[in-house]
This record gives structure tokens, C-alpha cells and sequence, in this order.
């Protein structure tokens, strides 16, 4: 299942980067947001991640957001992650770049990731900026519309919407960690959204080796080295597997 030419790349790496979306969180439980049944086929990404909706119906975007944090705080880690945090003790430097907002993968073990789209469990003011208290995700859940205690701004999630900047220090990251990946592993994302989907073209530019595990073909499949297709929770797990008995001969 584990081709041995990944095996030897990954021996012979110092440096892997790997770029995840919401695909693996999937075997979690989670919808992703361009699969069928995905988070874009209920709702249009402008009607629900931009300021603009935001500030035209809160209680529609607070209430979205509360739920997706309520689910996620109700889900597992899967074996794709377990497998991610393994692998970063098993070779000598792994970057984990996430567009997933979830924070799954520091649940599984995972220390250090960086999040190109910030993460669904922190809810600031918009206008002052303050940090939102626990006690506003239950006014959200009770369907209402949670305000901020200090100016009374509406509270929104620390998500990055569509129309805004990524946050700057966790792009020039991934970027230069991209510039000296030797090994990229694509991971569970359509490769539809940039600046995220320019990470692989940046790292096989520098002459890294592109690895993509997807259930199906993504955008970027045909920029590929070697195109794993399967659920990450089982080829994940199959790879640190591989990983390890190569290392034990
Ligand atoms: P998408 O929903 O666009 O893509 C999910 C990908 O995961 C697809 O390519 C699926 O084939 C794949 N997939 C599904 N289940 C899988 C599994 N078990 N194992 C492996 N792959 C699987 O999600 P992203 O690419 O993460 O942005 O979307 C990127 C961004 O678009 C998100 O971060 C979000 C969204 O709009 C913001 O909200 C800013």
C-alpha cells in the first residue's frame, strides 16, 4: 500500500512539511465544506464567513459557528492524527501546516501547528477586540446573540473569513518552511483555497518531493509526485507503519 520510494524519500528527509484540511478531520465526524453533504452544499461561504454576513445577520454566523465548535468539541482525534503526532518523533524535522480550525490535531499530540485560518474556539469583539468568555458560547448555543461585555461589539469567531488576511506570521512560516521542504505531504484539502494551495507549488519549486492522500484526486493531483488514494485515517497509520519497520532492518 506504501510505496518504498515514499519510504526512502522520507528516510533520506530533514525536512517534511505537511498540509492538512478538512479531510482529515472526516473520519472524525466532521463534515469538510466541498464533499458532498460538506459544509458549502447547506450554506454559501458568503452568506456565513465574511464580515459582511456577519454584520447583517449575527445571529445566523454566531449560531453556525457555536454549533461547529460544539461538534468539534464533541469529537475525537482519529488516526490520522495519532499518526501525524507519531510521525513528527519519527524523522528528524516535521512542519504541520493546518487550514482546519478545529485544533484536532494538538488534541492528538501534535505541538506545534501552524493555523493558516486561526481556530473556532476562541470568539473575540469586533470592535474592541476583547476575548470573549466561556459564558457567551452559552448565550450562542441558547440560539441568542452574544454581544461583548465591554463595548457591547458584536463577538465573532477567531476564523479567517473569506476577504481577510491570513495571519501574517503563520504564512511567512508556512512559506518558509515550504521553501525548504525536502518532503510535502498534501493531506485531506481540495487545494482549491490560496494562499493555502500555493504551499505545495512553493515546496516542488524548491525541488521537494509532493506526496498527496486524498479519497479522491484534488487540484493540485496532477502537480504530484506520487498520489496516495485512501481515507488519511487508514494511510496515515499504514505509513508511520511502513515507516517504522523500514527503520528496525
Ligand atoms: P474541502 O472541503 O475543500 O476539501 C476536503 C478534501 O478532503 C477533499 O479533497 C476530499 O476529497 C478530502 N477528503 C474527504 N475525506 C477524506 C478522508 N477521510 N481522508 C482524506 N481525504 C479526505 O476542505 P479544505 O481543502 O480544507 O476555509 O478547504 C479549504 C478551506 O476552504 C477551509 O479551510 C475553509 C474552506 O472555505 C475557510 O473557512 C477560510
Amino acid at each position: 500500500m506504501i510505496p518504498r520510494k515514499l519510504i526512502d524519500k522520507l528516510r533520506a528527509s530533514e525536512r517534511i512539511l505537511v498540509l492538512t484540511g478538512a479531510g482529515i478531520s472526516a473520519e472524525s465526524g466532521l463534515a469538510t465544506f466541498r464533499d458532498p453533504g460538506g459544509h458549502w452544499d447547506q450554506y454559501r461561504p458568503e452568506d456565513l464567513a465574511n464580515e459582511e454576513a456577519f454584520r447583517r445577520d449575527p445571529k445566523l454566523v454566531q449560531g453556525w459557528y457555536a454549533a461547529r465548535r460544539k461538534a468539534i468539541l464533541a469529537a475525537l482525534p482519529n488516526p490520522g492524527h495519532l499518526a501525524l503526532a507519531a510521525l513528527s518523533s519519527a524523522v528528524p524535522e516535521l512542519t504541520l501546516v493546518t487550514q482546519n480550525v478545529d485544533r484536532l490535531h494538538q488534541r492528538a499530540g501534535s505541538e506545534k501547528v501552524i493555523e493558516l485560518h486561526g481556530n473556532i474556539h476562541q470568539f473575540y469583539c469586533i470592535e474592541c477586540g476583547l476575548e470573549a468568555p466561556e459564558s457567551a458560547f452559552s448565550v450562542m448555543d441558547a440560539g441568542k446573540v452574544a454581544s461583548c461585555a465591554n463595548c457591547g461589539g458584536l463577538i465573532r469567531p477567531a476564523v479567517v473569513w473569506f476577504g481577510e488576511a491570513l495571519p501574517k506570521q503563520a504564512l511567512d512560516e508556512a512559506w518558509a518552511r515550504a521553501e525548504v521542504a525536502d518532503v510535502l505531504l498534501s493531506i485531506g484539502t481540495s487545494g482549491l483555497v490560496y494562499p493555502a494551495a500555493h504551499l505545495p507549488m512553493v515546496a516542488k519549486r524548491r525541488g521537494a518531493f509532493l506526496v498527496e492522500i486524498n479519497v479522491t484526486p484534488s487540484a493540485l493531483a496532477n502537480e504530484m509526485d506520487l498520489v496516495l488514494g485512501g481515507k488519511a485515517g487508514e494511510v496515515l497509520p499504514a505509513l508511520l507503519a511502513a515507516l517504522q519497520t523500514h527503520k528496525n532492518v
